[in-house]
């Protein structure tokens, strides 16, 4: 669209253009979906830097009004839409309903770009391409027939019994996991796994431990529960138990393939975290949620299956090993949080959706589910060798490898002698068609470190080359000094 934008007057170019392309969201000027001239175009058309225009477009991103598809532009968010009916909604005199105010500061994260990038190096998302569909639109269906939706009652809180008892026996061939059906508990997602924990364990006001860096939806679902959440550094052991501070009495971890880092917990650091626990009386929630994916070494044992104080509380998940969409995860919890995390689960949502958890349950008695982790690993495999190949080789002037062969995702450090903008380096690669993370992310503390992680579930075996050279290419503009 041709929106107009004066620039009469002085003052900050960019904070103008931002000022009004925010009121034409706002009074609907511009509408949901509908695209903004490109930064390049707008910038001639008001003789101003492409840079200014670009600031402005990313606060408006940040802000949740506009959103990027690389490759495609710029375009208006409907969250915008929903923000400005809203606005229209407001009570006069300023007496709006409101949230606890620890909602303020935990404002739901931009939606994900419906548009892929052409070098998609975005963590946490499987290969669809991948996904054994056939098999799955054959289970969904036998799960449909009539004689299965006939009873309109409500179900067990716990899930599906046969998704139960596939996901004990699974879990305990798999990874060891001591298990039997009646401790497992289906839910959506290791998400709603850990809010169900929190709920029946986090005092609001305690303190919780998570990694440093770590897993930001995590740590924000703690503090929604009111709980104050302590950083515990990570080395290239895992989790420094040594620095847990006093007083805490739940500790969340993902031992197997850390996020974001990658590194595994080693065996002493394993044990010393179960000594912790017991000494503490304390309960560590371990996130297991993409190590079904291993490319070298022999997987060590989960703290859960190391554990003989039942202090461990498993979370698993099957948003890597088939789709995030699904919404299908797991927690095998000690007996005696049982009776409270089933009615925690009824009380938030009753049950899950028993077509899904069916088909899943068909899915793991019928060896589908170890094919298809066979399959993929392969696939993911080659992923993962090609970008170490990548990050060992042309990027190591200014990148180097955290090791880890498990999961779906990479992280490389910058290298000490490396002065670059990591923020920037990205940009860059961003404008280009390459999206990563910047490691500075995951990090809640100062100072954060300074690195990138790649995931490769998304990114296809030929493109991983070009892809790391658009990054080379992006660090190589953002070098300072
Ligand atoms: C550390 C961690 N835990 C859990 C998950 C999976 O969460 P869910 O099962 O809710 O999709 C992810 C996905 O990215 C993750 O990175």
């Amino acid at each position: 669209v041709d929106v107009q934008i004066s620039l009469d007057g002085s003052g900050d170019l960019a904070a103008k253009i931002y000022r009004q392309l925010h009121d034409a969201v706002l009074d609907g000027r511009l509408r949901p979906g509908e695209r903004l001239p490109p930064t390049r175009e707008l910038a001639q058309r008001l003789a101003v830097s492409r840079n200014t225009v670009a600031a402005a477009y990313e606060r408006l991103v940040a802000e949740g009004f506009l959103v990027g598809h690389v490759g495609a532009g710029t375009f208006v968010c409907d969250e915008s839409l929903h923000r400005s009916r809203s606005r229209a909604r407001h009570a006069p005199g300023g007496q709006d309903v409101q949230a606890r105010p620890l909602w303020a500061d935990l404002p739901a994260q931009p939606p994900i770009r419906p548009v892929a990038p052409r070098y998609n190096f975005r963590a946490g998302i499987p290969d669809g391409r991948l996904f054994p569909l056939e098999a799955w639109r054959r289970l969904i269906s036998h799960e449909l027939r009539p004689a299965a939706i006939a009873s309109t009652e409500y179900l067990e809180p716990a899930g599906h019994p046969g998704l139960r008892a596939a996901i004990a026996r699974y879990v305990g061939v798999s990874r060891a996991v001591r298990t039997g059906a009646d401790d497992v508990l289906v839910t959506h997602g290791a998400q709603q796994a850990i809010d169900l924990v929190g709920r029946v364990l986090v005092e609001p006001g305690s303190r919780v431990a998570v990694e440093e860096p770590g897993y930001p939806p995590v740590r924000r679902l703690f503090r929604s529960l009111g709980a104050r959440v302590v950083g515990v550094p990570v080395d290239a052991e895992g989790l420094d138990v040594a620095a847990i501070p006093k007083g805490i009495k739940l500790v969340y971890v993902t031992p197997s393939h850390q996020f974001p880092l990658g590194t595994p917990m080693s065996l002493a650091r394993r044990s010393a975290l179960l000594a912790w626990a017991e000494r503490n009386r304390a309960v560590i929630v371990e996130d297991d949620y993409d190590s079904e994916f291993r490319f070298s070494d022999r997987p060590l044992e989960p703290l859960q299956s190391l554990d003989r104080a039942g202090r461990v509380i498993y979370v698993g998940s099957f948003s890597k090993t088939l789709l995030p969409t699904l919404r299908l995860g797991f927690v095998v919890a000690p007996a005696s949080l049982q009776p409270a995390l089933l009615s925690a689960k009824q009380l938030s949502d009753w049950h899950g959706d028993p077509t899904t958890q069916g088909a899943l349950a068909r899915f793991i008695d019928d060896g589908l589910l170890a094919r298809h982790i066979r399959k993929a690993t392969k696939a993911y495999a080659a992923r993962h060798e090609r970008i170490v190949a990548g990050l060992t080789g042309e990027l190591r002037e200014w990148l180097r490898l955290v090791p880890a062969a498990a999961g779906l995702h990479v992280c490389a450090r910058l290298a000490p002698s490396a002065t670059v903008d990591v923020a920037a380096a990205l940009r860059h690669a961003r404008q280009d068609g390459m999206v990563a993370h910047d490691l500075a992310g995951f990090c809640a503390e100062p100072p954060g470190q300074s690195g990138i992680m790649l995931g490769f579930g998304a990114i296809q075996l030929d493109d991983i080359v070009a892809g790391l050279g658009v990054l080379a290419r992006g660090i190589r503009a953002a070098v300072v000094g």
